[in-house]
């Protein structure tokens, strides 16, 4: 038996709990420090650290471990398929200071499943069930996964179900999404529910939650224990602090046009390279943009991405935030949350954005 950990308190606490989303290219050290700024996640995941047959832990995310001034649980994410890899990754990870080990069974990017890693091993229940069987073994520490519904189809979840259940993990996140799916909509929130109901072990809702009463509505809709928020802290970093508003019943404070202008300044400083040129500086920027754009009016997107200095970045944001209005940062586009429920999906909508396009390689 291990003595309870900080992790261990919000897995089993009493009140839901917020986690940071790990996102390949944004959750970096310095990301997560500025979210913190903000109120932040009560626990924070690493972006994945890539397992192979020769790899080694990408020194950049070891550092986000080392350096974590959130003070708050971080939990390091492998994604591989190699069992061998995995666990001799894994002994290594859990010597730093991690609260637990967590296994991509998610990752919807071509490149990756094509591998039979992230989302493919999904097709593979057998392949799960031994990585799953030798990575508890093998981890001394809390040990979770983070998966989407199935590969093709959400019914594949009745058979991943009871293989979670098998292996006494200490989380499961679920992204209520099939890989197929990659970002589109609907969020099959009802499979959530049916994680939590089968379980023993807490379950994390994940799956286009982008404000505070949807937050509050798929916790109810899902039973989970906690809720992992991704793009819409991109968008949002007050996310977090709205929803901890609105679970106690308080208004919820939105932040103003000039709040964000400071938010984006801040994350311009957060993000600046030694000696990085300004244009790269503003490619860099445009990845985060990206997600911040939907929340605003055209043509705000279509200008930034076509920023190339930190003036003309500047100017673009003066001209739609230089304002004290109050401001939602929810999607506008179509098919976005609309607040009602919708059987028990999240809407019939058309696409949303297909977010994979930002994951590159494995
Ligand atoms: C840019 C980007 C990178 C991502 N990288 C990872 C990753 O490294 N590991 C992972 O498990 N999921 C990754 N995801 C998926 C998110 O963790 C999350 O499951 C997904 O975005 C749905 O949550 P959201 O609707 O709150 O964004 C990534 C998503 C995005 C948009």
């Amino acid at each position: 038996m291990h003595p309870p950990t900080q992790l261990d308190g919000l897995l089993h606490g009493a009140t839901p709990f917020l986690a940071l989303a790990p996102m390949q290219d944004v959750t970096d050290g310095a990301f997560c420090t500025l979210i913190h700024q903000y109120g932040g996640a009560d626990v924070y995941w690493t972006e994945y650290f890539r397992v192979q047959e020769d790899s080694v832990p990408e020194k950049r995310i070891i550092e986000h471990l080392r350096q974590n001034t959130t003070g708050r649980p971080v939990i390091a994410q492998m994604i591989g398929n190699d069992i061998p890899a995995l666990v001799r990754t894994a002994k290594v990870l859990q010597r730093l200071p991690v609260a637990a080990i967590d296994l991509n069974l998610g990752c919807p990017a071509p490149v990756v499943y094509r591998k039979r890693a992230g989302g493919g091993l999904l097709r593979e229940v057998e392949q799960v069930d031994a990585i799953l069987g030798a990575l508890r073994d093998a981890i001394d520490i809390r040990f979770t996964v983070k998966t989407r519904l199935g590969f093709a189809s959400v019914e594949e979840f009745d058979r991943l179900l009871p293989i979670f259940a098998t292996h006494a993990l200490d989380a499961l996140t679920v992204h209520a999404r099939t890989v197929k799916q990659m970002y589109t909509l609907p969020v099959h929130y009802e499979r959530i529910r049916q994680a939590s109901a089968a379980l023993r072990c807490p379950v994390i809702a994940n799956g286009h939650v982008c404000s505070a009463a949807q937050a509050q509505d798929v916790l109810t809709r899902t039973n989970a224990r906690g809720l992992m928020i991704g793009r819409a802290a991109i968008r949002s970093p007050w996310i977090f602090n709205q929803i901890r508003q609105q679970l106690r019943g308080a208004p919820v404070t939105l932040p103003t046009g000039r709040d964000l202008w400071r938010y984006i300044r801040a994350l311009w400083d957060s993000q600046a390279g030694a000696n990085r040129p300004e244009k790269v500086q503003c490619a860099r920027m445009k990845k985060f943009m990206n997600y911040l754009g939907e929340g605003l009016p055209a043509p705000f997107l279509y200008r930034i991405r076509r920023a190339e200095t930190a003036a003309e970045f500047n100017r673009i944001c003066e001209d739609f935030l230089d304002h004290d209005q109050p401001m939602a940062l929810e999607p506008l586009e179509e098919g976005a949350w609309t607040g009602r429920p919708a059987g028990d999906v999240m809407s019939q909508g058309r696409a949303v954005r297909d977010s994979s396009s930002a994951i590159s390689d494995w």
